[in-house]
């Protein structure tokens, strides 16, 4: 046998025992959680996964308007659109106002229909509450807690003015809204704890301060007067090699001081405040998400507004969970699951490389829906996304063949292969545009250069915008992967080995059914460059197998 093949088979043992080993540690994890199905995260190597009825589950979501939920009639024709778009789960609002209309009594109306309705669509759910608070301010409060500021207080500006935010320091308005959630989870459970139709809750939207980096209000300015809360404090001493570079910097202003003010352990500076006030949202949104766990104990998760370049504290939405505060959020909000990007910006990929961690797997709930699904392909690949979920998702045109229709229906093909290759380390994705036109995967036996299909026949067009393309290579073997997306050309080099060249020894497009390959034509000729690369060609998302071998 040949160097080269000895490794080949190498590679492939090891591919085949850590896979073994997955299989096995999986079916103990299912064994020690019970088999009753209920949504929850589980390990699988690297990856964290949602898994529904016992099965690992990929989100390929879209999130409704603001409004859309509130009136059923308004929904009713839309929630076709919504399977024709190929998506197995909505991100439904709840509102407290509607949820609550009086203290006390709870109307579950809007909760119920859509629920019902998803179930005849074949669609899962994530609701998202919409309580105390939604984009930063409290418009979703019933009335009956807006009109009573005594009771429920506001948070204040540095000159004594109320905004309509509801300060995170009142206990009643947290006890209110964490009896309210905890009334809608009850109520979730009792009709669909057995269905699973909803599969995670996210607690809140968009928290945070604005337009100052901290509440004024009587009620923080004794809590930031006071000591930082030994909890953090123990925190931080115990992780400080991990905290985020931001955190570290503002603690050692004060040489590390173990105990003080907020000001004396973190300095005088809005980034101190927002760190103040990331705490207590933190823990008051903690302490409902308890109160929902209480009742049933879905996933939960928090979203963040994102930061505009330059802004500073106070001029966006302080505070939330951003990955400057994962440290703080973490550490106050432990019912929390996982924190969460809103990404309406261009530069998609900086924010989710900034999310995901061992102890926070990946989530976009949120993402521009004139954003490129290309997207989608990249963060299922590359960062093991639990899910992807464009905004305002019922609002788009021509729901058969738009790009989340298109995208979505190649990645439903995938979903099998991809939950089975999640947290192994065989896939990686790639994303192109203006600011990054190639990229270098490293998998199995081989390097693949992935570029922008622009850079070949099309050429670049100066004053022609860049259009985002992108996708995913899974590996089946050291030397065969599945590639899937738009726009891209894939070229290959052994990594190593006395043969110098890689070759296409075949490649096909084709289609996945019930998770089994379907061949269509087999490429070559103009569609490989006579052999040179494979083409995923833009305007369109399809998945191409291919087998390589090398060459001297
Ligand atoms: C982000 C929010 O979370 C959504 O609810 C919605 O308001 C969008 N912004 C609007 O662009």
């Amino acid at each position: 046998m040949t160097r080269k093949k000895t490794l080949t088979m190498k590679s492939i043992n090891v591919v085949m025992i850590a896979g073994l080993f997955i299989l096995l540690e999986t079916a103990a994890t299912a064994r020690s959680q019970g088999d009753d199905g209920i949504p929850r995260l589980r390990k699988q190597g690297t990856a964290q996964q949602l898994f529904v009825n016992g099965q690992p589950f990929l989100m390929l979501a879209g999130e409704l308007g603001n409004s859309s939920a509130s009136d059923p009639e308004y929904m009713r024709p839309k929630w076709t659109a919504l399977t024709k778009m190929h998506l197995n789960t909505v991100l439904v609002p709840v509102y407290w106002e509607l949820l609550e209309p009086a203290e006390g009594t709870f109307a579950f109306g809007h909760v119920d229909s859509a629920m019902s309705a998803a179930r005849r669509h074949g669609l899962k759910i994530v609701f998202l509450w919409f309580g105390t608070w939604k984009n930063s301010m409290s418009c979703y409060a019933p009335q009956w807690v807006k009109t009573d500021q005594k009771r429920f207080p506001r948070a204040r500006t540095s000159d004594g003015s109320a905004v309509e935010i509801v300060t995170p320091f009142s206990s009643e308005c947290m006890q209110a809204d964490a009896r309210a959630f905890g009334r809608l989870m009850k109520h979730i459970h009792s009709v669909d704890g057995k269905d699973h139709t909803v599969v995670m809750v996210q607690v809140e939207n968009e928290i945070g301060m604005i337009p100052e980096a901290r509440d004024h209000c009587p009620l923080a300015n004794d809590a930031f007067a006071g000591p930082v809360p030994s909890e953090l404090m123990a925190t931080l001493q115990k992780g400080r090699e991990s905290l985020t570079p931001e955190l570290l910097g503002m603690w050692r202003t004060s040489g590390f001081r173990p105990s003080g003010s907020w000001e004396e352990v973190f300095g005088k500076s809005a980034q101190a405040e927002e760190a103040f006030m990331a705490w207590h949202f933190a823990r008051y949104t903690n302490a409902v998400a308890a109160a929902g766990k209480r009742e049933y104990p879905l996933p939960m998760f928090v979203n963040a507004a994102l930061v505009r370049p330059g802004y500073k504290p106070g001029q966006y939405p302080s505070a939330g969970p951003l990955p400057h505060l994962f440290d703080i959020w973490k550490a106050a909000a432990q019912e929390i699951d996982f924190l969460s990007p809103d990404i309406y910006f261009a530069n998609f990929k900086e924010w989710c490389d900034r999310y995901p961690r061992a102890d926070n797997p990946l989530f976009v709930p949120e993402v521009a829906n004139s954003q490129s699904v290309a997207n989608a392909f990249y963060i299922f690949a590359q960062h093991n996304a639990l899910g992807y979920s464009p905004f305002a998702i019922e609002s788009l045109d021509d729901p058969e063949h738009n790009q989340v229709a298109r995208g979505y229906a190649v990645l439903r093909q995938l979903e099998p292969l991809i939950t089975r290759s999640q947290g192994k380390g065989i896939m990686a994705g790639v994303l192109l545009d203006s600011t990054a036109q190639v990229e270098r995967v490293r998998l199995g036996e081989y390097i693949l250069t992935v570029k922008h299909e622009f850079s070949w026949q099309y050429g670049w067009r100066p004053g022609v915008d860049t259009p985002r393309v992108g996708g995913m290579v899974i590996m089946l073997a050291p030397d065969e992967f599945v590639i899937a997306g738009t726009g891209i050309l894939v070229t290959f080099a052994p990594i190593a080995g006395e043969y110098t060249r890689a070759g296409i020894a075949r490649a096909d497009e084709g289609t996945f059914e019930k998770g089994e390959w379907k061949p269509g034509r087999r490429l070559n000729g103009d569609q490989t460059h006579q052999g040179r690369h494979v083409h995923l060609p833009g305007g369109a998302y399809g998945i191409q197998k291919v087998k390589l071998y090398t060459y001297r």
